[in-house]
């Protein structure tokens, strides 16, 4: 039977059979109680996260709250992150990506190379976002995050406990996977919890800067997220279905050679 993080496959059936109907609070209790220092939110400071972040302060003003700052992000989203420091006196570790790697993606493939196509965009990701994350997760055991199941149609089988393959067999908990958008917003709002203005603006869905839109009247919520893709099933940054450097860099050789 494989191990993972101490708990068998199992083990994890089970847990995620009582934790299916429990609350946030219950599952974040679980995760903090037996992970301590040793568990992290991975925090955007979207809708989920700023509620994540109220919901794990109740239980442990001293939880971990780490952030992926891409060096492309919103200037609302660098404020909502004062404001959250400001309000419930959390210790933020911002992982930054490595300036060399950016360099040599910029020097190489331009500023915004991501419009290109979307292999170049998953290098800009892999360089701004999954590398530090892999940074962020290496001294932990487990992380948590803000991912829900009807977000998109790549999430429908989010577990609340999963054993994150992409990442070392760490346990990754995902409190909110069965919640709607509306108990987020329910949640912000009864706990007056600070959030990004730019969810007033029509951006239910935030990533960074250049890479985000408006949504329009009708539109699915991730419609603004790498707009110019038209593939649901790949509107995916690659923090938590894995990236493959190797695979981008082939494809880059490939297409210098045109
Ligand atoms: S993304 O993959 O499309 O960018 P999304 O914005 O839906 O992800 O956020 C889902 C979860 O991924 C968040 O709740 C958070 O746990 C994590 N996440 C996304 N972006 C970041 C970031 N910049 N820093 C830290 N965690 C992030
Ligand atoms: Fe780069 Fe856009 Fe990905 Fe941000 S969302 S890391 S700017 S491709």
């Amino acid at each position: 039977m494989t191990q993972l993080k101490e708990l068998t496959e199992q083990e994890i059936a089970k847990l995620n059979e009582s934790f299916e109907n429990k609350s946030p609070h219950e599952l974040l209790e679980w995760g903090l109680g037996r992970y301590g220092s040793k568990i992290a939110l991975s925090s955007s400071f979207g809708a989920e996260d700023v509620a994540l972040i109220d919901m794990m302060w109740r239980v442990d003003p001293k939880a971990h709250v780490f952030t992926l700052d891409t060096l492309r992000l919103h200037t609302e989203t660098y404020t909502v992150m004062d404001q959250i420091r400001a309000r419930y006196g959390v210790k933020l570790d911002i992982y930054y990506p490595d300036i060399k790697e950016v360099d040599a993606m910029v020097q190489k493939e331009g500023y915004n190379c991501f419009y290109r196509g979307i292999e170049l965009r998953k290098y800009c990701c892999g360089v701004r976002k999954v590398e530090p994350l892999n940074r962020a997760l290496a001294p932990l055991d487990a992380w948590v995050s803000g991912l829900r199941r009807d977000q998109a149609s790549s999430r429908t089988n989010v577990a609340k406990i999963e054993v994150d393959a992409v990442h070392d067999n760490k346990i990754k908990l995902n409190p909110l996977a069965d919640w709607t958008s509306e108990q987020v917003w329910d949640y912000i709002r009864s706990h007056q919890v600070p959030y990004n203005e730019l969810h007033d603006q029509d951006f239910p869905s935030i990533g960074c800067a250049p890479c985000t839109r408006a949504v329009k009247p009708g539109e699915d919520p991730r419609a603004g997220r790498w707009w110019w893709e038209l593939d649901p099933n790949a509107k995916e940054c690659g923090i938590h279905v894995g990236w493959d450097p190797a695979k981008v860099g082939v494809i880059l050789e490939m297409q210098t050679k045109e």
